[in-house]
C-alpha cells in the first residue's frame, strides 16, 4: 500500500446532504481554506519548533511535511508505541504527524485521514495510507484502531458529538485517543465573533476546557487528562489523552 490515496467522495457528498445548509457551508469553507493552503507553498503557518517539537526530531524529518504543518503543538510526548498498533491521524493534513507514528511503528499502520483532498500528500511510506474523509463519518471498522492521534483538526469539526463518537466506535477496546487542540481561556474579540470565516481558522469552533472534557467523556471516554498549556494565539494549546476501556473487561486469569 504504498503511499496509497483513498477518496470517499460519492459518501461524502450524500452525507452532505443529509445535515443542515450551515453545516454544508461551513464545511465546504473549511475545504476550501485548506485545499488553498496545500497549494500555495507560501502560505504561512507556525514552524513545529514554535510549537514544541524537538529540534532534533524535525531535523530528521522530510523539509516539505516539515513546512506544510499546520498544527499546535507537539503530542508523542512521553506516549509510547509497541511498533504494533493501527494509528488514526484524524485531520491529518499533509502529515507530519502521520510521519512521525510511522517512524515508531514496527508491524503496525497508520491511517493518515483529511476531508481536504489537496490536503493529502503521498508520503510514499509503506506504512501509510491516505484516506480523504469526514472525521464524523469514518469510513472505518468497528473496533479496529490501537491509537487515534489529531492535530489542531478536531477544533474544526462542526459537529464534535459525531466526531467523538466516531472516535470511540472505531478504537479498541484499550485504544487511545492522544490530541493537541486549542482551547478558549476567555471570551474571545469581537472580531473573530463577528468573522464569518473565524470557523475556518478552528478559533470559531473552539471550545472551553469544561465543555470539551464533558463532550469526550459523553462520548463513553475516560481516564481524561488535559495538560501542557501553551498560549496560542487568543486561545491556549493543550494536550488531550482519553482511553476506551471495556465494559466488560475479559476475566482476568
Ligand atoms: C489546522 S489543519 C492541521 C493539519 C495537521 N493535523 C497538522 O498538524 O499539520 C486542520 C486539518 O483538518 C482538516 N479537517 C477539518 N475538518 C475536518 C473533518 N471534519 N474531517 C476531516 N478532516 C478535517 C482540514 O482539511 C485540515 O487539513
Amino acid at each position: 500500500m504504498k503511499g496509497e490515496r483513498t477518496c470517499y467522495t460519492p459518501l461524502f457528498l450524500y452525507l452532505m446532504l443529509m445535515v443542515s445548509d450551515w453545516e454544508v457551508q461551513i464545511k465546504a469553507q473549511i475545504r476550501l481554506r485548506y485545499a488553498q493552503q496545500a497549494e500555495n507553498e507560501s502560505w504561512k503557518t507556525k514552524n513545529p519548533n514554535e510549537t514544541g517539537y524537538p529540534i532534533d526530531l524535525i531535523e530528521n524529518l522530510p523539509p516539505d511535511l516539515v513546512a506544510q504543518y499546520s498544527g499546535c503543538g507537539y503530542l508523542f510526548k512521553d506516549i509510547n508505541f509497541d511498533g504494533s498498533e493501527m494509528v488514526l491521524d484524524l485531520g491529518s493534513g499533509t502529515g507530519l504527524d502521520s510521519y512521525i507514528a510511522s517512524t515508531l511503528l514496527n508491524t503496525g499502520e497508520v491511517f493518515s485521514l483529511d476531508m481536504t483532498f489537496e490536503m493529502l500528500s503521498n508520503h510514499n511510506i509503506h506504512n501509510i495510507k491516505s484516506i480523504c474523509a469526514d472525521m464524523e463519518y469514518l469510513p472505518i471498522s468497528d473496533a479496529s484502531i490501537d491509537v487515534i492521534i489529531a492535530n489542531a483538526s478536531f477544533n474544526l469539526s462542526i459537529n464534535k458529538e459525531k466526531a467523538l463518537s466516531e472516535a470511540f466506535r472505531v478504537l479498541k477496546d484499550n485504544g487511545r485517543l492522544i490530541m493537541r487542540d486549542i482551547i478558549k481561556v476567555t471570551d474571545l474579540p469581537l472580531e473573530v465573533l463577528t468573522d464569518p470565516l473565524s470557523f475556518n481558522t478552528s478559533l470559531g469552533g473552539a471550545l472551553d476546557e469544561l465543555s470539551l472534557e464533558s463532550k469526550i467523556g459523553k462520548a463513553g471516554f475516560i481516564d481524561i487528562v488535559i495538560s501542557d498549556y501553551q498560549p496560542f494565539s487568543y486561545v491556549k494549546s493543550v494536550k488531550i489523552e482519553a482511553k476506551k476501556i471495556s465494559i466488560n473487561p475479559p476475566p482476568q486469569p
